[in-house]
């Protein structure tokens, strides 16, 4: 069933959905890039089940230049993930610059730059969500990158740090420095990821410059992606926290509708994902956020939930998983 899902979702649109300058996307609906999260087991899945490109987790310049070989893994990706986008944070315009030149061996489609982490690990270093305080600093990283590599600069901003809202400043500042494509997340530094995210300020962003706007913030059922590309215009929409759990968001099914038996098979081979690729430990414990959410949104009891996410051996772990859904179905 899962197979069937996959291939009937895969087939790219006739004609593309947008351009990043000479870069075809087929499709409006995208993973946003989540550290802990858009790794490849999961980027991978979603890719498959409609989301129309792949972007990494983000890695920090300095890492990528002073340690490279440790970054590897988040930067691991299959072919079927193309356009891929490779997020890189930092504040020094070179050490952006070198890093990116050095990620060019594992051939992304796309660098973007991170200019939305509020952490506080981040913003002190002056990176992410840090940058939009330093406007001439992003028309340096935008300039040298796009003169430096062949490939597109895209951005993903916030709305801005503090009383300074300087979104739609900062968008004009990278286009007008090469940069090909801006995401906009429509929350501020201080709202983190509460309250509600500007869908107003994202049009405004998209009637401000001429290049591709991905709205972002908000979207927690299909209905809320043809929404807010209506309410702003933009060309794509990407989801983060709404996907953990609900992949099939990206085929714009209601998770309800999606079968306890569609449901389990993922859940499986998104395990199988993870042993593969981070070793049977670390992949198990990894799993376990991913887990939580695929089962919360299935009627089990908080027993069978804690008996099946406490489970260590990924054996044992996928029995379990396998009697809870087969008393569902009995249920049923
Ligand atoms: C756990 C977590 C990790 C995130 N990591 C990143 C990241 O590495 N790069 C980035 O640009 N945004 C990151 N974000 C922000 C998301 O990409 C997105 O902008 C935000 O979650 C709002 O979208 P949503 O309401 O659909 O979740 C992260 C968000 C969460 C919840």
């Amino acid at each position: 069933m899962l197979s069937e899902q996959l291939s009937s979702t895969a087939k790219p649109a006739t004609l593309p959905t947008f351009w990043v300058r000479d870069l075809p996307v087929y499709g409006d609906v995208i993973l946003a890039p989540m550290d802990g999260f858009s790794d490849w087991p999961f980027r991978s899945l979603c890719r498959s089940l409609g989301s129309a490109m792949s972007y990494t987790e983000f890695v920090r310049a300095q890492h990528i230049v002073q340690a490279y070989e440790h970054m590897a893994l988040r930067l691991t990706y299959e072919e079927a993930e193309r356009p891929m986008v490779f997020q890189l944070y930092g504040d020094d315009p070179d050490e952006l610059l070198e890093a990116a030149l050095r990620v060019q061996d594992k051939n992304p489609n796309i660098i973007d730059i991170n200019m939305g982490c509020p952490a506080r690990k981040v913003i002190y270093t002056g990176a992410g969500v840090g940058l939009m305080r330093s406007p001439l600093k992003i028309a340096r990283i935008f300039r040298k990158l796009s003169n430096a590599l062949e490939i597109p600069i895209t951005g993903k901003i916030r709305l801005g740090w503090g009383g300074c809202k300087n979104y739609k400043l900062i968008a004009q500042i990278i286009e007008e420095n090469g940069g090909q494509a801006i995401a906009v997340h429509g929350r501020t530094k201080e709202q983190a990821y509460g309250g509600q995210a500007d869908w107003d300020a994202i049009a405004e962003v998209k009637t401000s410059v001429k290049i591709p706007v991905i709205g972002n913030g908000d979207v927690k059922v299909p209905a809320d992606i043809d929404r807010l590309k209506a309410h702003t215009g933009c060309e794509a929409v990407m989801i983060g926290r709404a996907a953990v759990g609900n992949p099939w968001i990206f085929s714009r099914l209601e998770r309800d509708s999606v079968s306890p038996e569609a449901v389990r098979q993922l859940l499986h081979q998104h395990l199988e994902r993870h042993l593969a690729f981070y070793g049977a430990y670390k992949g198990m414990v990894l799993f376990r956020k991913h887990a939580m959410q695929y089962l919360k949104l299935q009627r089990f009891s908080r027993r069978v939930r804690t008996e099946i996410i406490t489970q260590n051996d990924p054996e044992i772990f996928l029995k379990l998983v396998d009697e809870a859904y087969a008393g569902l179905g009995q249920a049923d």
